[in-house]
């Protein structure tokens, strides 16, 4: 499937990243966060243009806890998806977005078992900007069971 920054999908459902940045404001709204009170919100669209929403969930325990993306990217597969386009992340304390930023470690991962180098990645910044990276960018010389379990 053929991606670019302004219109992800290519043929069939088309969504901007504004629109999928929409989602992810919303998804922030969603967040239990009563330890950190940082809120993240995530969007994540699927090559079929599903789109899932995700937000962190905090845990008493603090290991437990599950971030914005993940919770997307789980709630996705769950479903059957296995191929995926874009994310967009939103995140800041009390749901006041003051930066950009990126993903951690963990989700980084997590987008390597199911997407490809050229998975967009829309970090949502102050106002109405952005910053557009692509796995490949976000998680380079990453561990991938294609290439290191064959
Ligand atoms: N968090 C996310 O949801 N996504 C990330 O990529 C980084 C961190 C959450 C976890 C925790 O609830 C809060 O942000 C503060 O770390």
């Amino acid at each position: 499937m053929a991606i670019s920054k302004t219109n992800v999908m290519k043929g069939g459902n088309t969504m901007t990243p504004e629109q999928l940045i929409d989602l992810a404001k919303e998804a922030m709204t969603h967040a239990y966060v009563p330890y950190s009170g940082y809120k993240v919100g995530a969007a994540l669209l699927c090559a079929d243009g599903t789109v899932y929403q995700g937000c962190n969930i905090e845990n008493a325990a603090y290991g437990p806890t599950n971030c914005a993306e993940r919770t997307a990217i789980f709630k996705a597969v769950y479903d059957g998806h296995r191929d995926f386009a874009a994310i967009a992340v939103c995140g800041g304390k009390d749901g006041v977005i003051t930066g950009a930023f990126p993903p951690c470690g963990v989700c980084r991962q997590v987008m390597r078992e199911f997407c490809r180098d050229d998975f967009w990645v829309y970090i949502v910044g102050p106002e109405d900007t952005y910053e557009t990276l692509t796995l490949a960018q976000l998680l380079p010389h990453s561990f991938q069971a294609e290439k290191h379990m064959a």
